[in-house]
């Protein structure tokens, strides 16, 4: 282990923390009295959930993280010459597996050693932070607490960029929020710079319905657990065991959707709201959009968001694909 006086582990706050329990409060308000309720899929991820999702990812039904891993596996190095970064900005954390791909391929194809990740979780970034440092000492980790849209303009640039968005996580962003998204990104390049996007692709329902349902039922426990989170940060009495998990393809907005719902009538309290909520038999609470994607539709986003698809790569099953992006060169 590096001592920390030559570690060049950092970890700031680009939102202050009483922000974000404010924040939470708002959304979880605001969601929970809606007409039809919701939940925000970012409200997933405490230590226990970020646990589950890891465990969803070495499911055989899972394929996201396989696909993807076989197409970082190929490409990466060529990426990693092309656009020969000086840092490696990346959004939420990921599978550190895939990170590192990425980081050890920067070392073999650039001069950069810079590598900032930006999270929501402080503790996941940190612990993920430090196990880099030990791992790659050459490594300058400066590690971000924040949110993409409001705080990636906030980073210090130090060179050219390579953002990456692993993971298809962008399919958590419904159309008009992915718009802001990839206007942020865009705002954050400069000419020279790249963008690296992880896409799940549109493919059978089938398919995608079973990596969202595994038969373990590691899924549901990872949706029932946004409540758990709720019961502990908000000091809610919502009896998890009255929901059930529901998965299921929405055509028009291509996405799968995940939602909770109560399998007979709830009352629940929600302390920190001073709020009772009621539930019918039936209802469902909406926790999160999965969006499924295709090469014309990424083109189009990218383009109105002012870049240019670069690159497109899939793994052997065309169910996943790379996009790399960059800003559009004026005319
Ligand atoms: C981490 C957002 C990419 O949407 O596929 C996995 C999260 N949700 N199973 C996804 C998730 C249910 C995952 N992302």
């Amino acid at each position: 282990m590096r001592a920390g006086g030559d570690a060049p582990v950092t970890v700031a706050h680009l939102t202050a923390p009483t922000d974000h329990r404010a924040q939470m409060i708002e959304d979880v308000r605001h969601g929970l009295t809606a007409y039809r309720k919701h939940l925000a899929s970012k409200y997933f991820y405490d230590a226990r959930g970020s646990e589950l999702f890891d465990e969803i990812t070495r499911l055989p039904e899972y394929y996201l993280t396989s696909a993807e891993t076989e197409i970082l596996a190929e490409r990466a190095d060529s990426i990693m010459a092309e656009v020969q970064p000086d840092e490696l900005i990346e959004l939420g954390s990921g599978s550190s597996d895939k990170t590192r791909m990425l980081i050890e391929s920067m070392q073999r194809n650039s001069s950069g050693r810079r590598y900032v990740p930006l999270d929501i979780s402080e503790e996941a970034l940190r612990s993920a932070a430090l196990r880099l440092c030990d791992d790659y000492t050459w490594l300058e980790v400066e590690g971000l607490v924040g949110d993409y849209v409001p705080d990636l303009g906030k980073i210090r640039r130090r060179g050219r960029r390579l953002i990456v968005f692993l993971g298809s996580t962008i399919g958590n962003y419904v159309p008009t929020l992915r718009h802001s998204l990839l206007r942020s990104v865009a705002a954050a390049l400069e000419p020279g710079d790249a963008f690296l996007l992880g896409l799940d692709l549109v493919k059978d329902e089938e398919t995608m319905i079973a990596a969202y349902d595994d038969s373990p039922g590691v899924s549901a426990e990872f949706n029932k657990n946004i409540l758990h989170v709720i019961n502990r940060e908000l000091g809610g009495d919502i009896p998890v065991d009255a929901f059930e998990h529901v998965t299921r393809f929405d055509r028009e907005l291509s996405c799968m959707s995940q939602s909770l719902r109560a399998s007979r009538d709830v009352v629940a309290n929600i302390r920190a709201l001073d709020l009772a909520v009621t539930f019918v038999a039936g209802e469902e609470i909406h926790t999160e959009v999965s969006c499924k994607f295709s090469r014309i539709q990424v083109e189009r986003e990218f383009d109105a968001a002012g870049m240019r698809l670069t690159h497109w790569y899939t793994d052997n099953g065309d169910r996943f694909a790379v996009a790399i992006g960059s800003l559009q060169t004026p005319p």
